[in-house]
């Protein structure tokens, strides 16, 4: 197994491109059941969790084929309706297939995902408003065999809100027979764009991008093709590494990104004394000369992103005061605070909410990736802990981080990634 050696104090300053976002090629990939044919991705990152997944949409008997950052799906030939668990177990994603396979072909066996290193990560909302298209669901042996003659648009409001269950209930719904209604919508850009995207298709949805969405459902959709919209989650960690690390001389430019999927991080890292000029596509950040103590309330879309908390947290361990993050979409998303802790930080968690003591500095050490996001709160850490940090298990970083180690190395950090070792 990989782990990344990295050498604190280095100062970042120069440009970096973001890559494509996972969570909108984990959506979109699904998509191709919808219609028979060829259709091409482009600009789809290169991550374990898009092999997982077309790897997952092979077994179905899709084609894919990628040139660089391109991904090519035929769906052309749907041969299986299941989702197996050695593919499920890899990845919680996989359940989008679900939707898409009974709306189209009125059947799907997923297997049930687990949990994860935070906690479980039910997909009752998913099976709910799948019911509710008028699909039959029968849970057997961890496995989620769905069935249906033809689905029937309805009215569905989910009680929290739910990217995934949304993704999954809006590409059931397209090819229902009737109007659906869904109240309570996740608005995350990705299921924006997976919107946006099932519209080129040939469906008719209303508000896309909003929390009311007014699907009409038709016959038969057609292939179209897609440029992936930029990683918000990897623009705001390039972001909070410069913030953490930055030249003060010079700046760190994020480029390829849409600030606009980014208001609640950028007006946070102000508020942290920041200084930041924001483009079309681009932005750019001087460090602040000292870091300023700021809490944080995780939200769902437009407020500030779960998947930035870990980060967060690994900014404010360095801040001059004390500050308080809370985690309101999951149960327990701490698992990167004891790792930080052997860094030196100074951070108490209590239920859901984490109170961080910022200190004069952290000090290098071996620490553990236990999942995606805290995995990228540890590299920050390691970016200005004095001395080295390793980083193990940098396998759950591959899954959504393209490179991370080039990009923070071509703005003039100290990092490595070695293989081999047993870790
Ligand atoms: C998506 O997960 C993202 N993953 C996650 O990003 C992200 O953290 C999450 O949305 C929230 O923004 C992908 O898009 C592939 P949810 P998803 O359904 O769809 C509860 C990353 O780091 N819930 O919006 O699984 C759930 O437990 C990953 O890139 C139910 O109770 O998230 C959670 O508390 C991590 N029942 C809340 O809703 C359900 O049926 C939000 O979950 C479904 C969800």
């Amino acid at each position: 197994m990989d782990k990344f050696v990295i050498r604190g104090g280095k100062k970042l300053r120069g440009a970096v491109e973001v890559s494509g976002a996972k969570n909108a090629s984990l959506a979109l990939m699904p998509a191709t059941l919808l219609a028979p044919g060829q259709y091409a991705f482009q600009r789809t990152p290169m991550l374990r969790d898009v092999t997982t997944m077309s790897r997952l949409l092979e077994t179905m008997g899709l084609k894919i084929t990628r040139t660089d950052h391109t991904l090519r799906i035929d769906s052309s030939e749907v041969t299986s309706f299941e989702a197996p668990y050695e593919h499920v177990k890899k990845m919680r994603a996989s359940i989008y297939v679900l939707g898409p396979l009974l709306g189209r072909f009125g059947q799907a066996d997923v297997s049930l995902p687990g949990g994860c290193a935070w906690g479980p990560r039910p997909v009752n909302l998913h099976l709910e408003g799948l019911r509710k298209l008028g699909a039959h669901i029968e849970l057997e042996g961890g496995i989620i065999r769905a069935r249906a003659k033809r689905l029937r648009g309805a009215r569905i409001v989910f009680d929290v809100s739910s990217v995934g269950a949304t993704g999954n209930v809006m590409m059931a719904a397209v090819l229902a027979q009737g109007t659906t209604v869904i109240d309570n919508a996740a608005m995350e850009p990705e299921i924006a764009a997976l919107g946006e995207f099932l519209v080129r298709m040939g469906a008719k949805i209303e508000g896309v991008g909003t929390n009311h969405l007014e699907i009409e459902g038709v016959d038969a959709l057609h292939p179209a093709d897609c440029v992936t919209i930029p990683d918000r989650i990897e623009a705001g960690t390039l972001l909070v590494a410069a913030a953490l690390s930055g030249d003060r001389e010079g700046s760190v430019r994020v480029e390829k990104c849409n600030p606009g999927h980014l208001s609640a991080l950028t007006t946070k890292l102000e508020d942290v004394g920041a200084q930041l000029t924001i483009g079309k596509d681009f932005i750019e950040i001087v460090p602040p000369e000292t870091i300023r103590p700021v809490n944080v309330t995780t939200s769902i879309y437009s407020g500030f992103p779960t998947d930035m908390q870990a980060q967060w947290i690994a900014l404010m361990s360095l801040s001059k005061g004390t500050s308080v993050i809370t985690e309101t979409i999951y149960s327990d998303r701490f698992m990167h605070v004891p790792e930080l802790v052997r860094l030196g930080a100074d951070i108490t968690v209590n239920d859901n909410i984490a109170t961080v003591v910022g200190v004069e500095k952290l000090t290098g050490a071996k620490v553990m990736s236990t999942d995606l996001r805290a995995s990228a709160s540890l590299i920050l850490a390691g970016l200005v802990a004095e001395g080295t940090t390793e980083v193990l298990r940098v396998y759950h970083l591959d899954r959504g981080y393209e490179q991370i180690e080039k990009k923070l190395s071509q703005l003039g950090a100290d990092i490595e990634r070695a293989s081999g070792e047993e870790f």
